[in-house]
């Protein structure tokens, strides 16, 4: 039976948090920070796609992020991150649960995530959450 934590606190994604973010991200197993992740971006990015990024801490502590967005047509999840210490708690689906429930108000019907190919944990893990692994699609990206 999973362990239950009746101090955890699920707050919307601010721009105020983004010291907080950038170091809980850079020390996570799993979570590549790239470019869109400077705090201009991110603040850019929250602002786009008002209250579908959220944050779950314990007291001070930053146990969880996801971002979520969409451009009309189809949600994006990035940076789904729990840490160590919280793991199998269920937080991660319960980020999932607020951003997928935003994006079901917004009338999004697919929501997609892009995995890191040697990240064998996160593709289990949506496999668990019956996300459907897309082998028919290839990613090509442009810096512009
Ligand atoms: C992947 C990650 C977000 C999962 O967070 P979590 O809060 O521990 O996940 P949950 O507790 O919500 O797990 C939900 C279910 O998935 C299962 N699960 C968790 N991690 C799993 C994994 N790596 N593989 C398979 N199943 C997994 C849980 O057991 C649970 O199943 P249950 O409901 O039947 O008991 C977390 O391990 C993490 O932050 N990893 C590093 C960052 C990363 O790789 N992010 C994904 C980027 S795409």
């Amino acid at each position: 039976m999973k362990a239950q934590n009746i101090d955890l606190e699920y707050l919307e994604m601010e721009s105020g948090h983004f010291p907080f973010l950038k170091e809980f991200w850079e020390k996570t197993d799993g979570i590549n920070l790239t470019i869109g992740d400077t705090p201009e971006e991110i603040e850019s990015y929250l602002k786009r796609n008002k209250g579908m990024s959220f944050i779950c801490k314990e007291g001070d502590a930053l146990a969880g992020t996801i971002l979520c967005g969409h451009d009309g047509r189809r949600g994006f999840i990035y940076h789904l991150a729990v840490s160590r210490d919280h793991r199998n708690k269920n937080i991660a689906s319960a980020l999932i649960e607020l951003s997928l429930e935003k994006l079901r108000s917004a009338g999004i019907r697919r929501c997609m995530i892009m995995v890191d190919e040697v990240n064998l944990k996160a593709k289990s893990f949506w496999l668990k959450m019956n996300w459907r692994r897309r082998d028919d699609l290839k990613m090509f990206s442009l810096d512009l």
